[in-house]
Parts: C-alpha cells; sequence; structure tokens
C-alpha cells in the first residue's frame, strides 16, 4: 500500500534553450499531490520516456509550427512524455484499482493525475520497461504499415542507434532484409550498431559525405530508406535510391537537432528527376496518426522475436527524477544510445 506524499517532484521548462539544450532550461519543482478529480486516476509514476522532441517543444518559436503533433512548451509548464506508473486511486465506476500498472502521458513528474481515458493498464511486471515506452512500435509500423519491406531488400536507417532506429535496424531484418545499413555519429556507435543490432554497414555523419559512404556499403543501390534525420542522409538516399525504392520519413532530426537550434523548416535539396524515373514513393508517416490500432500486434511480434532471442530492446537508463534534464540534454548532444528511460 502506497503512503501518499502531500508534495511530489516536477520538472518544468524555465527557459527557452537557443542552442544546445542544457540541464538549466529545467528546473525540479516540489508541487501539492492533487487529489484527483471524480474522472481522473492518481499515478505513482515509476518510469517514464526522454524523447529529444522535447527541444523543439521547448524551442522559443514552437508555437508557430505547424502540424507538430506536441503541445509547444510555454515557460513554467510541466514537461510530458510516455510514462509506466502505479494506480492509487481511481474511480469507483472504473475497472481500474490501486496496484495496477497504467501507460500514459504524464511523465516527467513523480505523481500524476490522468484522465480516466488516458490510462491504458498493461501488464508489465517482470515485463523491460522498454517494451511499452520505447520506439519499436513506431519502428514496427513504418517497415509493416508505412512501407513494406521484401526479401532481400537494401534498407538504410538514418539515426540507426537512436529510439526508433535502433529498433527500425533489427526490425527491418526479421521482415527480410538482405542488407542493412545505418547511420550515426561515432565510430563507437557504429562498431556497437553492427556487434549489438545486426547492421551490415553504418556510416557516419560528419565523416566523408554521407553519399559517397552509403554508395560503397550499397554499391547497387537501396530499396527502402527510414528516414529520421532529412538533410544530408536523405539526399544521400535519394541519389542511391534503385528501381522502385521505397521511403518512409518519420522525423527531421537535422532541424530539430541543429547545433544553432531547433529549426522550425527541414529544407532539402533532391534530384526530383531521378525520383520519378525510378518510380521512387515518398511517404511522410507517423505511427500515432496514422495507425493507432497495431500497438497488440507489434507487442505479439516483439515477444515471439524476444522468445526466439533475436531482437534487443536498446535503452540507456537514469536514476530518480533529478536525471531528467541531464538525461535530456545528453540525448539531444548525441551521447545516448536506443530509448532514454528515467526511473523513479
Ligand atoms: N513519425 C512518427 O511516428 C514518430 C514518432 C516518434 C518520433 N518521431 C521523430 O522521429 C525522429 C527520431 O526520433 P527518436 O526518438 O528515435 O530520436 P533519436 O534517433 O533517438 O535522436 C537522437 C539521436 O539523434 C542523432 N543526432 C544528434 N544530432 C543530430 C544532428 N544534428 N543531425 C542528425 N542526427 C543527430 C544522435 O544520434 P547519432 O549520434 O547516432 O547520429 C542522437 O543520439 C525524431 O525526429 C522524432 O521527432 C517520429
Amino acid at each position: 500500500m502506497l503512503v501518499l506524499p502531500s508534495v511530489s517532484r516536477i520538472v518544468r521548462l524555465v527557459a527557452h534553450p537557443d542552442g544546445a539544450l542544457r540541464p538549466e532550461h529545467f528546473e525540479i519543482a516540489e508541487v501539492p499531490v492533487q487529489p484527483p478529480t471524480p474522472n481522473e486516476v492518481l499515478v505513482c509514476n515509476r518510469w517514464f520516456r526522454v524523447s529529444i522532441s522535447t527541444r523543439l517543444m521547448a524551442s522559443k518559436g514552437a508555437q508557430s509550427i505547424k502540424g507538430i503533433p506536441f503541445p509547444p512548451l510555454n515557460l513554467g509548464d510541466t514537461l510530458a512524455d510516455g510514462a509506466i506508473g502505479e494506480v492509487v486511486q481511481a474511480p469507483a465506476e472504473s475497472d481500474l484499482h490501486p496496484g495496477d500498472l497504467v501507460l500514459h502521458g504524464f511523465g516527467w513528474r513523480e505523481y500524476a493525475t490522468v484522465p480516466q481515458q488516458d490510462c491504458v493498464r498493461i501488464d508489465a511486471r517482470g515485463v523491460d520497461p522498454a517494451v511499452y515506452l520505447g520506439h519499436g512500435w513506431t519502428a514496427y509500423a513504418a517497415l509493416t504499415h508505412g512501407v513494406q519491406v521484401h526479401d532481400g531488400d537494401v534498407v538504410f536507417v538514418s539515426s540507426g542507434a537512436g529510439a526508433i532506429g535502433s529498433m527500425a535496424g533489427q526490425i527491418a531484418r526479421k521482415l527480410g532484409a538482405g542488407r542493412v545499413i545505418g547511420s550515426t555519429g561515432s565510430e563507437e556507435k557504429a562498431r556497437w550498431m553492427k556487434a549489438e543490432l545486426g547492421y551490415d554497414e553504418v556510416v557516419i555523419r560528419g565523416a566523408t559525405p554521407i553519399t559517397q559512404q552509403l554508395a560503397q556499403a550499397a554499391p547497387d543501390g537501396i530499396d527502402v530508406y527510414v528516414d529520421m534525420v532529412g538533410g544530408e542522409p536523405l539526399q544521400a538516399a535519394a541519389s542511391l535510391a534503385r528501381h522502385g525504392a521505397r521511403f518512409v520519413l518519420l522525423g527531421a532530426l537535422s532541424a530539430e537537432l541543429a547545433a544553432e537550434g531547433a529549426e522550425k523548416l527541414a529544407p532539402v535539396e533532391l534530384d526530383t528527376f531521378q525520383l520519378i524515373v525510378r518510380g521512387v514513393t515518398l511517404r511522410g508517416y507517423s505511427a500515432c496518426e496514422d495507425d493507432r490500432d497495431g500497438f497488440a500486434e507489434w507487442v505479439r511480434w516483439l515477444s515471439r522475436w524476444q522468445h526466439e532471442g533475436k531482437i534487443i530492446s536498446p535503452s540507456s537508463r537514469f536514476q530518480g527524477i533529478e536525471q531528467g534534464p541531464f538525461a535530456l540534454s545528453e540525448a539531444c548532444a548525441g551521447n545516448l544510445k536506443g530509448v532514454v528511460l528515467v526511473e523513479l
């Protein structure tokens, strides 16, 4: 039985980052634990996810970005992200009970009052929290519902060590890819990607031009591209696309994580003559918006692949809410691998 404290801690934005995001842009504050209203559930959070999209949400001009899937953050706002927590108090008529574990969107706080309809009960005891909070689901949806992978395809995944990318490379292989190539920011990550995630080759941003590196890694071109970055790797993928290649565009890290500050626009110059001649398909895809019902399908496949010992759910883990801002700044600086989780 949980003893309810009178106050708990949250993380809120105190300065909009201009340039690199730093822990000082956030503060840990103590606030009273709010009793839930009749339609709310009081949850004691156990884990929350740290997403690099928070940098864009926290940037000054975020309000003016059309169509971003997350609410922009104003100064003083509490951050939010996916979380797993234990129900403390639930409406009598709900099917939730104290002690149940639920998935919800109010991370970055020790206790959350969550609208009842936003709580999803999960059977997560003994299960790696990265299964529920990680981005394997996004990668799976992109590679099954966004594009299709055919047997023997050459697949390129940008930001291939990141939250989505670390799963996308492995899933592409499970779906029949013959050769899987990733991109990353360091030699150390490249070695880890080959050893742990099964990438055949890895190209490194900031070294020689990516088109040149990709041409060496995929001399006959690529069939599928999972784009987390935009910019240079997208140009490289377009220039090496084989006939009938399929691109699924998920993110624009080159703009979101630009060194000089999160950019609102992610422009890129592509040779559209070549895309037309080779019949290349480019599809922008949002796993949440385009495919809300496939999560259960993903969890079934993941448990089967995990049972066979053929897939891992990489994560970088931190302990305690006070580590959240540091975890976020490290993630944005490219120093972490897989999904970033904070345990409370
Ligand atoms: N469409 C959807 O359904 C969906 C859902 C969730 C997220 N997203 C978007 O998908 C993208 C990937 O999300 P994620 O959470 O998996 O992020 P992520 O790949 O884990 O992002 C962090 C990584 O980005 C790389 N990076 C850092 N600076 C960069 C720069 N200037 N240019 C390019 N890469 C840089 C670093 O990796 P390396 O050092 O290894 O390069 C860093 O570790 C994001 O744009 C996110 O907003 C899309």
